[in-house]
């Protein structure tokens, strides 16, 4: 049995970490930290568990083998850090943390300690990415030539555990990135791996066009994020995450081939709509992707506990997720220098 400590205990620690860790027949929660303490002591609580005042303090459990840490953006790598320097394999939120070094560190720091690192990349482990993933393997559309995913919502105001505009997600030091980093990087990780291939170039608009801060001024940070990414193989094809779609949430991606077009997420009714070149039509009615309103089993804690149980790298693992921080970082770059800028 795997003894977990929570590092963080808001929104996504409450709706995905915890219950699926419960949920998990190998898995034990026995350590709660939240800033705000009566939030970690209410789940303790409930779920049974200890307290720590600071997250040191829960690292120095040597009954704890590995943690989650679902704090805000700035805190990511810091918290990893240490955690794999006290022998615990890392379960991070996304996005992996807020400049490349840290990234970077994040992933040498889990090689020396020789513990997991996985970062809570859901969008890969959805039933629909899963089954478009095997059908394009398969040839189903052919070569793929170009694409368009989106990823947008109303914003994450009213999901954090302490909503309203005064929310760390607009704070420039705690978030770091905008929409670009809390949806734009879910999409590009999917792009990379439903395409079997790597973003080598990418030139982005990121703009603020309606969120306001607690001063009712605009926010610093991107509320809309626009990206050309060119592909390895010379493929282009467009991203757009947003945090002012005020209605229905929309997490469609779809893909143009030499033999047909693939919409996932985009139809009414199915989770994939094909259309062929030849004019048949293919439906897959499949789970639907979890939205900030419904959530449904991730995946990713499974995952997770799999990983260490079985020694062995996964989808969701350091390496794949700092390859995607990397579009990230050169997304910003582009937008802030007018560029095409390489994604190195
Ligand atoms: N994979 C996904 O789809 C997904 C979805 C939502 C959020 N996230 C990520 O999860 C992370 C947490 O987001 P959330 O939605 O739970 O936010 P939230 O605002 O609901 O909760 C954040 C929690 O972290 C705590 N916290 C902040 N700073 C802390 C510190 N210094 N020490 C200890 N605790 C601290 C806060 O008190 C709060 O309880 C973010 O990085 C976010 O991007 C990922």
């Amino acid at each position: 049995m795997l003894k977990i400590g929570i590092i963080g205990c808001g929104k996504i620690a409450q709706v995905r970490h915890i219950p699926e860790y419960l949920s998990n027949e190998h898995a034990q929660i026995i350590a709660f930290h939240d800033r705000t303490r009566e939030r970690a002591e209410k789940l303790a609580t409930k779920h049974g568990g200890k307290v720590y005042q600071s997250y040191h303090e829960l690292l120095e459990d040597r009954e704890i083998d590995a943690v989650s840490v679902c704090v805000a953006n700035h805190l990511h790598a810091r918290v990893t850090i240490d955690a794999l320097q006290a022998g615990k394999h890392v379960l991070c939120e996304k996005p992996m943390a807020t400049t490349i070094e840290d990234c970077e560190a994040m992933v040498v720091t889990a090689k020396t300690a020789e513990k997991k690192l996985v970062v809570g990349h859901n969008q890969l482990l959805t039933p629909a990415h899963k089954r478009a993933k095997a059908l394009i393997d398969q040839g189903l559309i052919g070569e793929i030539l170009t694409f368009r995913t989106t990823f947008g919502h109303g914003g994450p105001e009213n999901w954090s555990i302490d909503p309203g505009p005064g929310t760390w997600f607009f704070d420039k030091e705690a978030a770091a990135m905008g929409a670009i980093g809390d949806l734009g990087v879910h999409k590009i990780y999917l792009i990379q791996h439903l395409t079997g291939q790597r973003i080598t170039e990418v030139t982005a608009k990121l703009t603020t066009l309606n969120k306001k801060g607690s001063s009712g001024q605009p926010i610093l940070l991107d509320d809309n994020a626009l990206c050309i990414f060119g592909m390895e193989s010379g493929i282009v094809g467009t991203m757009m995450a947003s945090w002012t779609y005020y209605g229905a949430e929309d997490n469609s991606t779809i893909l143009y081939g030499t033999k047909g077009i693939m919409r996932i997420y985009d139809h009414p009714q199915y989770a994939i709509a094909v259309t062929l070149k030849s004019g048949e039509s293919i439906y897959y009615d499949l789970e639907s992707i979890q939205t900030n309103e419904e959530q449904s089993k991730s995946g990713v804690i499974d995952t997770f506990i799999e990983s260490i149980l079985e020694d062995k790298e996964t989808e969701l693992s350091g390496e794949k997720a700092l390859d995607s921080m990397r579009a990230v970082f050169a997304s910003i770059e582009s937008a802030q220098t007018n560029k095409t800028t390489k994604v190195v």
